[in-house]
């Protein structure tokens, strides 16, 4: 198949001012002579504009030729309209980064219970047709003006903004996404793709939760980890993947947790750093919380589940000291004792403030190599290729434990 590419879909950081030109040599002619010999149909490129190079970003050029020739066609796994099941695989057009944005190539998708709620109930406005998806991880295909902090060739997590943004090029369940840089995590070689994948939903949404200025306004995380504050975050549901990454986040701030979670995966969220954990399903869970409690200071709850938790912990942290206040990722709990904050979480919030770049590029790249923060939970791959990603979604709505499922592509 034939594209046409226009200038405007190369990367900006190729089109450099003639001031300082050099004429390319023989083994580079020109950007048309290279594209259109991989059967690239270019249209409106001025050879004039690729006519001075820097030794890397010759590299660099090389480097997105050899990407441009897999991105002839671009797939994804659409929703045609509300409630359609299952996606369809079709073509989507190939995206142009913008300004603060990058293209890539994904090599794996994690799937978030959002996904399969979405699709079933078609709850938030969306424009169909649709794509849906969060969680991406692969190589950077483009960049877009002015970007610096990544090139082309960088294996990259990041959180794809397609539920906040509605853009369909935001979208994770497709072969090419747009990720903004602040919401942009360079991986360690250590990390594989479909480890990283279980990052980013989960990840934000428990940044936003703990840092926000409107949430818990905690200590924001660094390497090596924060001295002890000496006050105590509560997590409900440690070993969901908002749990998972919550704890660590807390820890990596400075902060003690306690959390629950059920006894199969009490050492698991032992090893993310929880110093104690209690059986949600206990019928003593709430004293049992107030109990480990007393003679510390709360810096708040995190609720990652909803529903009968809410109660609960609205009433741990009524009866504790310290920050009375319960963030959560679901709406719908009862009316809090007094002096009790309720905070509704909606995890992409933290692309619009300072908490996405002090997590994805100023923390999580040097955390992740140093190993004090790691890719959790596990995933479990279900399979290759965007005709997984529906048995994908419809695995999770049955219920996961400690666990994130991936597609790899
Ligand atoms: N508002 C937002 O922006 C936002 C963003 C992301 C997620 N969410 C929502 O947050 C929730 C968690 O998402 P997720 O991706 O982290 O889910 P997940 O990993 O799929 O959740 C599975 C985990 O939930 C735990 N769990 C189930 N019932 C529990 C209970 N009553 N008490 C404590 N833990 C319980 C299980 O623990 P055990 O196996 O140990 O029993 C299991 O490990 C979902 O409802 C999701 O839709 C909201």
């Amino acid at each position: 198949m034939a594209l046409s590419i226009s200038s405007k879909q190369l990367p900006r950081t190729f089109l450099k001012p003639s001031a300082t030109r050099r004429q390319i040599d023989s083994r580079f002619p020109s950007t048309s002579a290279i594209i259109i010999s991989r059967n690239y149909l270019v249209s409106s490129v001025s050879p004039c504009r690729f006519t001075t190079y820097t030794k890397p970003q010759r590299q660099q050029f090389r480097n997105f030729t050899q990407t441009a020739n897999k991105m002839a066609t671009n797939n994804a796994a659409w929703i045609k309209e509300a409630k359609a099941h299952p996606f369809v695989v079709e073509p989507a057009p190939v995206w142009t980064p913008e300004a603060n944005e990058v293209l890539v190539k994904n090599h794996a998708v994690a799937i978030n219970p959002v996904d399969g709620s979405l699709q079933a109930a078609g709850w938030w406005p969306l424009d169909y047709p649709t794509m849906l998806g969060q969680d991406v991880s692969g190589v950077i295909a483009a960049v877009g003006p002015g970007v610096i902090q990544f090139k082309v060739g960088d294996c990259v997590v990041g959180h794809a903004l397609g539920m906040a943004t509605k853009r369909r090029q935001d979208n994770a369940f497709q072969e090419y996404t747009i990720l903004q840089i602040n919401m942009t995590t360079l991986l360690p070689d250590n990390i594989p793709f479909e480890k990283a994948a279980v990052l980013p939903l989960a990840l934000s949404t428990a940044a936003c939760a703990l840092y926000q200025d409107t949430h818990l306004k905690l200590q924001l995380p660094a390497v090596p980890p924060q001295k002890p504050t000496g006050k105590t975050l509560v997590v409900w549901g440690g070993s969901s993947a908002v749990g998972s990454n919550a704890i660590q986040l807390a820890v990596n701030s400075g902060y003690e947790v306690i959390a629950t979670a059920s006894p199969k995966n009490f050492d698991y969220v032992k090893k993310l750093g929880a110093s104690q954990v209690f059986d949600y399903s206990s019928a003593t869970i709430q004293d049992d919380l107030i109990n480990a409690l007393k003679n510390k200071t709360i810096a708040g709850a995190l609720d990652c589940i909803g529903g009968a938790p809410q109660g609960i912990l609205q009433q741990v942290v009524a009866n504790s000291e310290g920050v009375k206040a319960v963030a959560s990722t679901k709406r719908g709990w009862p009316e809090p004792p007094t002096g009790v904050t309720m905070y509704p979480v909606f995890g992409t919030t933290l692309s619009g403030n300072f908490v996405g770049k002090a997590i994805y590029n100023d923390f999580l790249p040097s955390a992740l190599k140093a190993g004090t923060f790691v890719p959790a939970p596990e995933p479990r791959i279900v399979g290759q290729g965007l005709e997984k990603i529906q048995e994908a979604v419809d695995l999770v709505k049955k219920g996961v434990s400690a666990t994130k499922l991936v597609v790899t592509l």
